[in-house]
């Protein structure tokens, strides 16, 4: 037995009228599904708005790098440029996002471990505010480029500063055994440096490191500032990156950091670890994923009497793969009646060909739910449809941003023509 959805983990803009029905920005969920379709993903775009003024308001202005691969559409790309802030582009086709949708190229990081000549070039030519180098192969590749463009970025060089940060493995990439960065450890990030340092194809302008994404302990952030500026103070650099990763809470009972606590706590932690470069952010999930809920239709109900019931939708894991891939949890509600108790246990599950296919594990749900309702999914902003596939040749869905009781759809839905265009 589940009591009512925590109302914390809607977004900022939801509102229920006197029945339970609920509403974000002004919107009928129910009446966005009837228009849009289903599986749909509604942003509410004041939240996300707020999160990146929270974000610059401690951390300050231009400190706060956008980290694109939470999610990422031209919209969302403009709406970080509005509101001020960097943007973390991971590979070329992000960076080619950022760039179509007018993003200053001066305000966009490129970060990523494996990054391909074509990949660098393209980020200089555009011109790209900072490049973070994670390999010497990649020094490599900036040498060869300065060569043929006579170019030099300015780079920071990405350290692993042997910091566990209490989350999923999958997850964490601040350890010594990762495939990220030059490990301090080993010598290898101060022999980096000194290469960054002689090198007339780079300037070397600061270091970054990030210890993990979905963190919720500020001690783990701490002490992450702790050994970087240990590291990082007495080369006497520009700038410092301690990355993104503050978690967020998901199903009820979880509590995560405010940005405005996370943003004190490191400030705090940086200051007393005696840093002085001008310190950067790059956070993602903290500012995109309670913005949105996924709505879905639910299409079969199987009772196994003593074992579960299964609640089958029309997404799954090819919309939100993170419960497949991490294990993570999500709660389940409907919009129609979202302040109603939840006292029936069930399994949401998607409409893919394999019993993975789950989205809640351990949902709650009202004990009326029945085919042709529609489920909402909270939390459902960050990484997942910047994860989504076509598994089985299901498109992708549609997402829609809601303001002042408007809807504007950002990405249209997938059509089955769609899934054709690759295809010769
Ligand atoms: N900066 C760097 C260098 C990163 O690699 C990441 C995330 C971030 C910033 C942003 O981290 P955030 O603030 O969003 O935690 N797919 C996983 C998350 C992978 C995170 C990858 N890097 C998930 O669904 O939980």
């Amino acid at each position: 037995m589940a009591g009512p959805l925590p109302s914390q983990l809607l977004p900022d803009g939801a509102t229920c009228d006197a029945a339970g029905r609920l509403s974000v920005a002004g919107c009928d969920l129910v009446e966005l599904a009837g228009r849009f379709g289903t599986p749909l993903i509604v942003y509410d775009e004041d939240h996300l708005r707020e999160r990146c003024r929270e974000a610059s308001a401690v951390f300050g202005d231009g400190a706060v790098v956008y980290a694109a691969k939470a999610f990422l559409c031209r919209a969302m790309a403009r709406l970080v440029a509005e509101e001020g802030l960097h943007l973390d582009v991971a590979t070329g086709g992000e960076l080619h996002v950022a760039l179509t949708a007018g993003f200053p190229p001066e305000r966009l990081v490129l970060h990523g471990n494996n990054k391909s000549f074509d990949e660098l070039r393209a980020a200089v030519d555009a011109g790209v505010g900072r490049i973070v180098v994670d390999s010497f192969d990649e020094l490599d590749l900036l040498d060869a480029l300065a060569a043929e463009r006579g170019c030099r970025p300015a780079v920071l060089l990405r350290v692993t500063p042997g910091v566990e940060a209490h989350t999923h493995v999958y997850l964490a990439t601040g350890r010594d055994d990762s495939k990220f960065g030059f490990t301090v450890s080993t010598g290898a990030a101060a022999e980096a440096v000194a290469r960054a340092r002689a090198a007339d194809s780079v300037e070397l302008v600061g270091i970054h490191a990030h210890i993990g994404s979905q963190v919720f302990r500020l001690d783990s952030f701490r002490r992450a500032v702790a050994v970087v500026a240990g590291f990082a103070n007495p080369l006497g650099l520009a700038e410092l990156s301690v990355g993104g990763g503050l978690g967020v809470a998901y199903v009820t009972g979880e509590e995560a950091p405010t940005i405005s606590a996370w943003g004190e706590s490191v400030l705090e932690a940086a200051a007393e670890a005696g840093v002085t470069a001008r310190l950067s952010v790059e956070p993602g999930r903290a500012i995109v994923a309670s913005a949105a809920i996924a709505l879905y239709t639910v299409g079969t109900v199987k009772v196994l009497p003593g074992i579960r019931t299964y609640v089958a939708t029309d997404g799954g894991m090819s919309d939100n793969p993170r419960p497949v891939l991490y294990g993570s949890g999500y709660e389940a509600f409907l919009p129609r009646a979202a302040t109603a108790e939840r006292p029936r246990a069930v399994s949401v599950v998607g409409k893919h060909c394999e019993s993975g296919d789950v989205l809640v594990a351990d949902g709650w749900v009202p004990e009326d739910l029945a085919v042709g309702d529609i489920l909402g999914i909270p939390v459902a902003g960050a990484y997942g449809y910047s994860m989504a596939s076509n598994y089985n040749k299901v498109p992708r869905p549609a997402v829609v941003f809601v303001r002042n009781g408007d809807a504007r759809p950002v990405i249209r839905r997938e059509t089955f023509e769609d899934l054709l265009r690759l295809d010769l």
